[in-house]
């Protein structure tokens, strides 16, 4: 069969311009649910400034033309800068950039190259079978490759700079592609599926070319490893053990079966990763008569009706009629060190539970260890964690034992972001970390510390922190200290959710197909990514100052903003979902859900000099897929990313693929790919 496009996506509805399947199987459908957030938190004088100024400024499309705007942190001339920056050693990006296309393949720029390194199926541990899509079985699943891989985070191994671990999340799995028809009976398809979950360690080794990787053989990979809904978790920190974490199979509310709908994440200073549980609640089937104590918490994480998996029909602690605290053990962030294929793998209750993009590390000033995190939900909001213990450098068994306590206390913060008005013609402001709670005090009146981190959510609504157009992932600039954060979309941005100066848009530029003409849809379509700097730039600070350094979209539609760079000089972008950093400290950003009818990407931005705000498309993922887990490695040679859910599509099914990359096989398969120069130069420089 030849691969066939994508159908046109109605980009104007409640889903945007994700396909319906994706929403069925990533999310369960939480668009069509009521917003779970009907605390109602934008705060009136800010929904006020911005529909005034809104009219008065942005109708006037002062922020449209990108040189109408002064860059709110440049503050200098393009000359000052010019010479400033390469005194500094700015570097400006030299690659040509990927048109948008919907071609379905990895493509990248001339002069570069990509490998597949590993797909859905590969063998992970020494007992896994060679991939077999008519003969799987849940133990062969077990042991070989997940599907949906989102995270990459790559470690060196000890000793050996040619060898390191590759860690992957498996968010999700969709039936319709993955399955042929015949061969098996339904409720094998759900225990497959079930073991295609959660995460993989496998271990890998330099190519041939500079940049280039490859897997070792998994007998002689003794790190690898697969972490499935039957791998036991230890839940730490503040409200590990407390009742509602416990349940008729685990009476200590401290393990816990899986991990589950892992997205993002994020590598520590102390060598180990973090993974972000995020639509956690779409497995939980709360059909039946519900503990009333738990109502409220259920429904403000979506956990409602029927589970659209059916995983309760293999194991009933997915029934809450069976189990009602079982729920409450998923939704954290999760730390695993790849190093030791024996460690614990914690999930770190201090880290608060909501639906977890993922979580990035950095240290304050003083030592502190500071994870930055977003809640991935319209109108959902922003947080940060500050540790009580302070780092300990270095590498040996000391330290690590040490940092590995860094997650488990500390003060748990959410986000406000005050607007100081568009008439200065750019979304700006400041913002405050207000506190919910640290491991023995809690800060929200009515709740004890652990029941701020099992309802996080609930307790942040009693603070006013701004409701977020669904933030993604969140990450530092090691270079300039400055934070930036994904918001990707959120179609109801003007409707249920009032506008802000830090989530001002209502209508937006969409296309159905590449070369259709733009046209309006309400709410914010195309995402923006936002930028802000803690006070005397401490991660630890209470307060920071705030700006949209991208408003996402087309370059000719009026509403864009490329952090002040000439409008006709970016390439367009949709949806941004995922945020890293060169070692030179350009941003590169990856979709997921381009509104604009292209393929999604990855994408690098320069934040600092005379070309901040330059937009340049490094790569463009295949027919039907989004760009997950971007990593750019410290030595500036090798592109991480993971192509997820290649072929996906309303009306996709295993014998009529919209995608068949990597073009092994007649179907998609999910995978993670290297970019690399083939002049063995450093990318994007
Ligand atoms: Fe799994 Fe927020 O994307
Ligand atoms: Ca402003
Ligand atoms: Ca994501």
């Amino acid at each position: 069969m030849s691969p066939r496009l994508l159908p046109l996506v109605n980009v104007t509805g409640p889903h945007g311009s994700r396909s319906r399947a994706t929403c069925h199987y990533r999310c369960g459908n939480a668009c069509d649910k009521p917003m779970p957030n009907s605390s109602g938190n934008t705060p009136m004088h800010e929904i006020i400034a911005q529909v005034l100024s809104r009219r008065a400024v942005l109708g006037g499309a002062a922020v449209a033309s990108g040189a109408m705007v002064l860059n709110p942190l440049l503050g200098v001339s393009p000359a000052q800068a010019a010479t400033g920056e390469r005194r500094r050693g700015v570097q400006n990006l030299t690659f040509t950039p990927v048109p948008p296309n919907n071609r379905d393949v990895v493509s990248v720029p001339p002069g570069y190259e990509s490998d597949v390194v590993i797909r859905w199926g590969d063998r992970v541990l020494p007992g896994a079978p060679p991939f077999n899509v008519y003969q799987q079985t849940a133990a062969a699943q077990a042991q070989q490759f997940g599907y949906n891989c989102d995270y990459v985070g790559v470690l060196p191994i000890d000793g050996n700079p040619d060898h390191a671990t590759l860690t992957v999340n498996h968010e999700y799995t969709n039936e319709s592609i993955m399955f042929p028809p015949g061969p098996y009976k339904p409720i094998q398809v759900k225990r497959i599926a079930m073991m295609a979950h959660g995460m993989s360690v496998v271990e890998i080794k330099r190519g041939r070319k500079k940049g280039s990787w490859r897997r070792v053989l998994v007998d002689n990979a003794p790190r690898n490893r697969r972490i499935t809904i039957d791998t036991t978790l230890r839940l730490t920190g503040p409200a590990a053990g407390h009742p509602r974490l416990r349940t008729s199979a685990d009476p200590t509310g401290r393990r816990v079966l899986g991990t589950l709908n892992n997205c993002a994440g994020g590598i520590t200073p102390w060598g180990t990763i973090l993974s972000g549980e995020e639509n956690f609640n779409q497995y939980f089937d709360a059909s039946g008569e519900l503990d009333p104590r738990y109502t409220e918490s259920y429904e403000r994480y979506g956990i409602t009706g029927e589970d659209t998996r059916g995983w309760s029909q293999v194991d009933d602690r997915f029934d809450l009629t069976t189990e009602p605290h079982e729920p409450f053990r998923f939704g954290w962030i999760v730390e695993l060190d790849p190093s030791n294929p024996r460690s614990i793998i914690r999930k770190r209750t201090m880290l608060g539970r909501f639906k977890h993009e993922g979580a990035n590390v950095r240290l304050a000033d003083n030592g502190r260890a500071v994870a930055y995190m977003g809640d991935d939900e319209r109108g959902d909001y922003i947080y940060k964690f500050v540790s009580r213990l302070r780092h300990r450098p270095g590498t040996g068994d000391a330290a690590k034992r040490h940092n590995l306590k860094l997650l488990d206390d500390g003060t748990l913060y959410v986000a406000r972001f005050d607007g100081d008005g568009t008439a200065d013609g750019v979304y700006d402001g400041t913002g405050v970390w207000i506190p919910l709670c640290s491991a023995t005090k809690s800060f929200v009146e009515g709740m004890s510390v652990a029941e701020v981190l099992i309802d996080t959510r609930l307790a942040a609504d009693t603070v006013s922190p701004t409701a977020m157009d669904r933030p993604e992932d969140i990450e530092p600039n090691l270079v300039t200290g400055k934070v930036y954060a994904a918001l990707t979309n959120n179609s109801e941005r003007g409707t249920t959710y009032p506008p802000d100066e830090a989530n001002p848009i209502t209508s937006s530029m969409v296309r159905s197909e590449l070369g259709a003409p733009l046209t309006p849809a309400s709410g914010n379509r195309n995402g923006y990514v936002l930028e802000w700097q803690e006070n005397g730039n401490d991660a630890a600070a209470r307060r920071f100052e705030w700006n949209l350094f991208l408003v996402c979209g087309d370059p000719d539609a009026p509403e864009t903003y490329f952090g002040g760079y000439p409008k006709d000089r970016v390439s367009p972008i949709s949806c941004p979902d995922n945020v890293a950093f060169d070692s030179a400290g350009h941003l590169w950003v990856s979709t997921d859900g381009n509104a604009l009818g292209s393929n999604d990407g990855l994408f690098a931005v320069p934040t600092q000099g005379t070309n901040r705000g330059q937009v340049l498309q490094f790569l463009t993922v295949p027919l039907g897929a989004e760009t997950c887990g971007p990593l750019i490695s410290k030595d500036g040679h090798s592109v991480w990313v993971a192509v997820q859910h290649p072929g996906e599509s309303d009306d996709a099914t295993f014998n009529n693929q919209v995608s068949t990359w990597p073009h092994t096989n007649r179907f998609p398969r999910p995978s993670v790919v290297v970019t690399y120069r083939v002049d063995n130069q450093r990318i994007g420089v």
